[in-house]
């Protein structure tokens, strides 16, 4: 018995011909007179029908459950008029059937396979993670991240990139994650570490005269898990001799039009807005803004400079900065709302939330006493304040008071959107390039300097000479693209001079030399033989998935993805080794106490 169709194939003009189709029982309904059954498979339905006099039918019929693998061969008929389903492609036909096999029978699954499952506990769903991804709206997931990588690999075999493995069992990197290591048994005591990206062989491919390089690579970070981040995720990754960043950005531009293009069948527009990061910093308090909504941030150090609020003049006076946005419309919120903002604010580090609300042709707030006259002239002005809106503050050091009023406006975008007053639909591509990174921020804890993107980022040629003076002024030329408030990607034009390299890592990162040597050695004596000019960047696919499906978490568009504690519920991973394998490894473990 061969399948001569799948379950979304048939139609009116098929009917009068014999078909043979196989799938999962999606529902069997026995309507008196007539047994119908409900087959599914990856592309959609189609209704079977039964003649209940044929009582070997019947009996088969009798003992289906949902969820089963049959077979059932019969002939296409045409509906009666009021039977026709037009919520579905092939609801003007149905089979009827002659034979009827049962491949396989199913238990009565843990949940249902269509939406109402979303109301089951997550673990569960990861746990048969088989029969949550045979969910139609899963399959369809798994369908469009297929085409997104296969407009991925087309585009860039059209513009003669070449596809090149790079290893899996690789050295530490300083890319800042954590990182899983592979014991080594024929190495005893020495261990590979999987790569947080393919970046070091992606410059040794460019070293090497590959050219134009890109990969779905593959990468592993043992970082806190989030809904955006998974231990393990994919990259689409790209390295390119001879270019400078307007090219990058054209390149993934193009990339980034044909996926929409071919994924949602939808045109962006092309060039994206660019953004030096110190605005992007300045107006939206983030290095990923979304732009799909105003609520800009504006400085009012000049104007509290000399303020009687001391909170705010003295802040100043320390050299740091007092912002303030405006939630416009947003004086509603309740006294819950207004706390939650508050905690928010204390948990970046702020001692409160200082706010102002405008209601009934009045303003009112715990710090009006302080504030004079013009001050709040001012700030009516500048903000467009009106009746109805309530401006909140942060007074700290630049970046904890963009990072504070940053997540503040994200917060009150939701509850603006709550309550209809503005919009974050996921169909409003915003895309931005942030540019101009400053190339290293210092790290108050460790009382350095440490690389913003990674050491192999070149500085904006301009700027070179202040990396000894100032160097915290210094640019890196790294850019992200962002879109709708997620970093999609980063990269940047790489150095490939080896003794800008290195002072780079000794000198500005302070690593010392015979760290360097041991770990970069190999990729300084690299650039002493004929090293081009080269840049790169990295997508998050997974990401980006997310971004097309419109899904919140990136667990969603991962085929079998791990939990906030990094298991595998399907296949109960991590495990525990015997001791003959920690043996050959060479390896003890040592427990904590408690466990
Ligand atoms: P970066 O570290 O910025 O750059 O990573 C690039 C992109 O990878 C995605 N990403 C993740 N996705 C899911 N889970 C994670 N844990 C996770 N971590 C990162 C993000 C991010 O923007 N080698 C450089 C790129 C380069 O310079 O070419 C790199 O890895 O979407
Ligand atoms: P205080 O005079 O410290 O009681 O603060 C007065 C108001 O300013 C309170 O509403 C605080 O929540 C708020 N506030 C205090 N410090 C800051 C700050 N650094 N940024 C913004 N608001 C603040």
């Amino acid at each position: 018995m061969k399948r001569t169709h799948h379950c979304n194939e048939l139609r009116k003009a098929d009917a009068g011909s014999p078909a043979n189709i196989v799938g999962w029982i999606d529902s069997v309904r026995d309507h008196g007179g007539i047994l119908f059954i409900d087959l599914r498979d990856r592309e959609g339905k189609t209704q079977l029908v039964l003649d209940p006099e044929n009582s070997e039918l019947t009996k088969i019929f009798g003992e289906l459950k949902p969820e089963s693998v049959i077979q059932a061969s019969g002939e296409v008929h045409e509906r009666d008029g009021d039977t026709v389903n037009v919520n579905l492609p092939t609801g003007e036909v149905e089979i009827h059937v002659v034979d009827l096999l049962i491949h396989n029978q199913s238990k009565t699954p843990p949940f249902p396979m269509d939406d109402e499952a979303d109301r089951v506990g997550e673990e569960l769903r990861l746990a048969y993670r088989y029969l949550d991804l045979r969910r139609p709206k899963n399959l369809e997931t798994l369908k469009l991240r297929h085409k997104a990588s296969k407009a991925i690999r087309d585009y860039f075999d059209a513009n003669g990139f070449l596809d090149v493995e790079t290893p899996m069992l690789f050295k530490s990197t300083p890319e800042g994650a954590r990182e899983f290591l592979a014991p080594s048994r024929l190495n005893p005591g020495k261990f590979y570490a999987l790569p947080q990206s393919p970046q070091q062989y992606k410059q040794m491919l460019m070293v090497a005269g590959v050219e134009r390089y890109y990969q779905m690579a593959r990468c592993f970070r043992d970082e806190d898990l989030r809904a955006d981040r998974q231990p393990e995720f994919t990259q689409v990754d790209v390295e390119m001799s001879f270019i400078d960043r307007e090219d990058m950005y054209g390149l993934i531009e193009g990339l980034l039009k044909k996926v929409w293009q071919e994924t949602l069948g939808t045109e962006i527009e092309t060039p994206f807005l660019r953004m030096p990061f110190e605005d992007a910093m300045n107006r939206f308090g983030s290095d990923k803004p979304d732009l799909r909504f105003g609520l800009e941030i504006k400085d009012f150090s000049d104007t509290f400079r000399e303020s009687d609020f001391k909170v705010f003049s003295g802040t100043i006076a320390s050299g740091g900065s007092v912002k303030a946005f405006n939630a416009k419309g947003l004086a509603d919120l309740t006294q819950g709302e207004l706390k939650h903002l508050e905690e928010t604010a204390k948990s970046l580090g702020a001692k409160g939330l200082a706010f102002i609300k405008s209601e009934n042709g009045e303003w009112k707030s715990p710090i009006l006493k302080f504030l004079s006259q013009s001050e709040q002239n001012k700030l009516r002005e500048d903000l467009s304040v009106e009746d109805g809106d309530i401006i909140f503050f942060a007074a700290g050091d630049w970046e904890s008071s963009c990072n504070i009023l940053g997540r503040v406006r994200l917060e009150s975008a939701t509850l603006l959107e709550k309550r209809g007053k503005i919009e974050r639909s996921p169909t409003d591509w915003k895309f931005l390039w942030v540019i101009e990174f400053p190339l290293m921020s210092h790290d108050e804890e460790q009382g350095r300097y440490v690389a913003t993107h990674h050491p192999f980022t070149s500085p904006v040629p301009e700027d070179i000479e202040l990396l000894d003076s100032e160097p915290k002024k210094v640019r890196g030329q790294h850019y992200d693209i962002v879109l709708n408030g997620v970093e999609l990607g980063g990269g940047s034009i790489r150095i490939h001079q080896p003794d800008l390299q290195k002072k780079v890592f000794e000198e500005i990162l302070a690593i010392p030399a015979d760290v360097v040597k041991s770990r970069f050695g190999y990729m300084l004596e690299a650039f002493t033989f004929g090293a081009p000019p080269h840049g790169g960047i990295a997508l998050g696919l997974d990401r980006l998935v997310a971004i097309l499906v419109g899904r919140d978490s990136i667990r969603d568009v991962i085929a079998f993805p791990k939990t906030q504690k990094g298991q595998d519920l399907m296949t109960d991973s991590p495990s525990v080794a015997t001791d003959k394998q920690l043996r050959d490894l060479h390896i003890r473990s040592v427990l904590p106490e408690s466990d």
